[in-house]
């Protein structure tokens, strides 16, 4: 039998800017893991998935009309990574089997209920690696980002892919996606193979390496979001009127410019550059928010940033914001105590999660 397992993810910083391409963003990969496993099977195969059953698909309207909205459900991520990986493996001469694919996550609370970090891309990047086992293709870690990233394309996720990024590579990483009509173009006329062997314009992914003295803490407010339809709304208030699309170009620019600073932290091993940074992009995020009227920094986020601050570390929202978690950088010989007991007064759940490392440095 063969068992894959791949981390789930976090946005450091960055977010909502890193959705266009070349806008960067640092997302890291936690210890809490997707595994899926196959079993070769003879004659038909199945699928079966823990986060299927009980979960509710949502559903918007498009001009009155009713339409599933099959981006935050993981049935759908499973199945675009095996045509998507099954495609690759056909036009390289590779006969196709029959098998059971089982999957199983760490990334949901036991009650069911998401923590943000990162299902959607970690099952769709868990599949590819298990299907990369099965078929024997070997195929290294760009090339699983890219078959993932095409595969969440296909489902019209309005992502980054950075998720995809964190849980295909492992560890810290500065991210910025490709440009993402430039690959729906050559979808059109190339192979697979030949447009995975192309270089994707704007793609950038780059392995950070974190400072031995920073400390990385996360809070969990409880409160499910879904980052699709934070994105949506973004996206839709951005374009509403000319000064929204003036003061947007701003944001992203800003964005870029404090993201590039906050790497450069990484680079030279600045902790402090690295908290001013990330004090400075919630504010931006905060400033994003009051141009686009979508909340990203709920109450819950705000107490849980407000203790950490008052605590000494820098902290902000991660990812979408609406709920999920928010994450704090400290110096490493700052106590985190005070602040466990602090954000429990106020139900804020501290995770223990660790970033998580392929061995080898290869998924
Ligand atoms: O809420 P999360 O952790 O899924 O992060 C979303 C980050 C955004 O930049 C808002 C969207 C994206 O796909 O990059
Ligand atoms: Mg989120």
């Amino acid at each position: 039998m063969i068992e894959v397992s791949v981390p789930g993810k976090l946005y450091i910083a960055g977010e909502y800017a890193v959705v266009e391409p070349g806008y960067p963003a640092v997302v890291v990969a936690v210890d809490q893991f997707i595994s899926v496993t196959i079993k070769k099977a003879t004659k038909n195969g199945s699928i079966q998935s823990q986060q299927y059953s009980d979960l509710p698909i949502r559903w918007t309207r498009n001009k009155g009309e009713l339409i599933l909205d099959h981006r935050d459900n993981p049935f759908h991520y499973i199945l675009a990574a095996i045509r998507l990986t099954e495609k690759y493996a056909q036009e390289k001469g590779i006969d196709l089997g029959f098998y059971d694919l089982k999957v199983t996550s760490e990334l949901d609370s036991s009650s069911g209920r998401k923590y943000g970090l990162g299902s959607s891309g970690a099952v769709t990047v868990a599949t590819i690696k298990a299907l990369n086992l099965f078929y024997n293709l070997k195929l290294d870690q760009l090339t699983q980002f890219k078959i993932a990233a095409l595969a969440h394309l296909d489902i019209q996720s309005n992502g980054s892919c950075g998720d995809i990024a964190a849980s295909c590579f492992g560890g810290w990483i500065a991210f910025s996606t490709f440009d993402h009509e430039w690959v729906k173009q050559r979808r059109k006329t190339e192979s697979l193979v030949s447009l995975i062997e192309m270089n994707w314009p704007k793609l950038s992914i780059r392995p950070l390496t974190v400072p031995k003295n920073l400390r990385l803490l996360i809070g969990w407010t409880g409160s499910p979001a879904s980052t699709s339809d934070l994105v949506d709304q973004v996206n839709e208030s951005k374009e509403d009127k000319k000064e929204n699309q003036v003061s947007y170009q701003k944001f992203l620019q800003e964005s870029k410019s404090c993201v590039e600073e906050l790497i450069d932290g990484f680079l030279t091993n600045d902790v402090s550059k690295i908290k001013e940074m990330i004090r400075k992009n919630r504010q931006l995020l905060h400033h994003l928010s009051k141009i686009t009227h979508v909340q990203i920094e709920t109450p819950a986020l705000k107490q849980l940033c407000d203790l950490a601050e008052a605590c000494g570390g820098a902290a902000k929202s991660s990812g979408a914001g609406g709920g999920d978690c928010g994450i704090v950088i400290a110096d490493q010989k700052t106590g985190i105590l005070p602040l466990m007991s602090r954000w429990e007064e106020k139900e804020i759940i501290p995770l223990p999660l660790h970033v998580y490392h392929y061995r080898g440095g290869k998924g």
